[in-house]
């Protein structure tokens, strides 16, 4: 893998600057943001109103506790528009995420918004390795979804070339990164496994793909999968995190020189972590929910938004501003079996680490009895579809499951493309226990 970290001197002073600095700027704009919603929003008028608190009580960052949460109930409660702050004619662009219940949630964007957003994007992508001039293949989904036309302006404002071709056609996909001579990749990562098999399948070895950074992000994924992917690829693998109601990828990004998590554009958002129990905030340091205000925002400001996302803030390394962890999974997606929690990433660590599985899987929830019960779908590797060898690695992964995690499950080794292959987002849980 080719040495292909940004110098110093091109990257935003901001970046770099000294915690001082930092924080001066976000205190700055965190009375700015409040002032903006609550003179604009009535949602938030409301409910710093019920809360007790006003704007002008910010003194200081910390001060920023006393403020009341945003949910996801709040945006869908103010279906479509209600949640804007500025006139419709303001708003040159418009974002939704599809809710698997009820309505979606609706985002806007001003022209400067859209310009912050395409600048953060490219400062995510220039962390990652990319540069001007390079070929960017594009595989997010365009449309509502924000990672096809986020990753898109990033680009073009770092001054690449982009090949905007969003999800699916895997076959093309590959053509294309081929033909066109690619170097970074943005897509998600188990849709990056699904062009990985299609190298295979076309019988083209990945590691003389031109490939050279793959930057991968929109749900959660390991350290494991990561030397899986370099290995394979021969590139640079870093993660890069964000949500349409924050503003969608570019909130946070992994620094290729160091990837030991995602640097947070403190500029423009303003993290904190909280106790999803009691909603006060942790130490630095200490494992809760993410929590997101924005700083810049004029059309949708949000303030203090619960992701449900899990995760710890940690010092800056490659830049002053501060990291998250890896995310481990989102409070949602947490699955309590006898006791124990388990998130479908430990899975995942566990099945890179055992001979004759691919990382395509899926964890089916059933109820046996009166209990609940996990089934492990994965598939087994071409080399290894012989009764015997499957027979051997589902026993090898209930093991290391069991050893490692903490609980018995059961594992269904499938043939190859036995298991639901998503262009986007992999959907990792399939609840099938009965309701109520
Ligand atoms: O997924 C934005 C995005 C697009 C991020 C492309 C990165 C790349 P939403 O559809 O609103 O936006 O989903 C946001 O996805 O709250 C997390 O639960 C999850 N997520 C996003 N990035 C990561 C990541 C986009 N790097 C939700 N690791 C978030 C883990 C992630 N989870």
């Amino acid at each position: 893998m080719k040495d292909i970290a940004p110098r110093r001197e091109e990257l935003d002073p901001i970046e770099i600057a000294s915690r001082d600095e930092i924080e001066a700027l976000q205190l700055k704009r965190l009375k700015w943001s409040l002032a903006h919603a609550y003179e604009n929003v009535p949602h938030y008028r409301k409910a710093f109103d019920a809360a007790g608190v006003h704007p002008n009580d910010l003194k200081s960052l910390s001060d920023l506790r006393r403020f009341p949460f945003t949910v996801k109930t709040d945006l869908r409660d103010n279906y479509p528009f209600g949640m804007f702050a500025v006139p419709r004619d303001q708003i040159i662009r418009v974002h939704a995420s599809s809710g698997t219940t009820g309505k979606p949630t609706v985002v806007g964007y001003t022209r400067n918004d859209i310009d912050t957003w395409a600048t953060v994007m490219a400062r995510s992508m220039r962390a990652s390795g990319t540069r001007p001039g390079d070929i960017v293949h594009v595989s997010y989904g365009y449309g509502l979804f924000t990672g096809g036309l986020g990753a898109h302006y990033g680009a073009e404002k770092l001054g690449c070339t982009v090949v905007p071709v969003s999800g699916g056609m895997t076959a093309r996909q590959v053509t294309l990164i081929e033909d066109f001579r690619a170097t970074t990749i943005m897509v998600t990562p188990s849709y990056m496994l699904s062009i990985l098999d299609e190298y295979r399948a076309q019988g083209l070895d990945p590691r003389e793909s031109p490939l050279q950074v793959g930057i991968f992000g929109a749900e959660p994924w390991t350290n494991a999968m990561r030397a899986e992917m370099e290995d394979a690829f021969d590139m640079h693998a870093v993660d890069i995190y964000g949500l349409s109601e924050v503003m969608g990828p570019g909130v946070a990004n992994e620094c290729v020189e160091t990837k030991d998590g995602l640097h947070i554009w403190e500029d423009h958002f303003y993290p904190e972590v909280i106790d999803p129990v009691s909603g006060e905030p942790v130490e630095d340091g200490q494992p809760g929910e993410l929590v997101f205000t924005s700083l810049t925002k004029e059309a949708f400001p949000i303030i203090r938004y619960r992701t449900r996302d899990l995760t710890r803030l940690l010092p800056g390394t490659a830049r002053t501003m501060r990291r998250m962890e890896k995310i481990t999974g989102r409070s949602d997606d947490m699955m309590i079996l006898r006791g124990v929690n388990v998130f479908p990433t430990q899975i995942e660590e566990q099945i890179l680490t055992v001979a004759g599985l691919s990382p395509h899987f899926q964890i089916e929830l059933v109820r046996e009895g009166r209990m609940d019960a996990m089934i492990v779908h994965v598939e087994c590797d071409p080399s290894h579809a012989g009764v015997e060898a499957r027979k051997a690695s589902a026993a090898d992964l209930s093991r290391r499951v069991k050893e490692v995690v903490g609980v018995s499950v059961r594992v269904d080794v499938t043939d190859p493309e036995g298991v639901a292959r998503s262009q986007g987002k992999a959907q990792r849980i399939v609840d099938n226990r009965p309701k109520g």
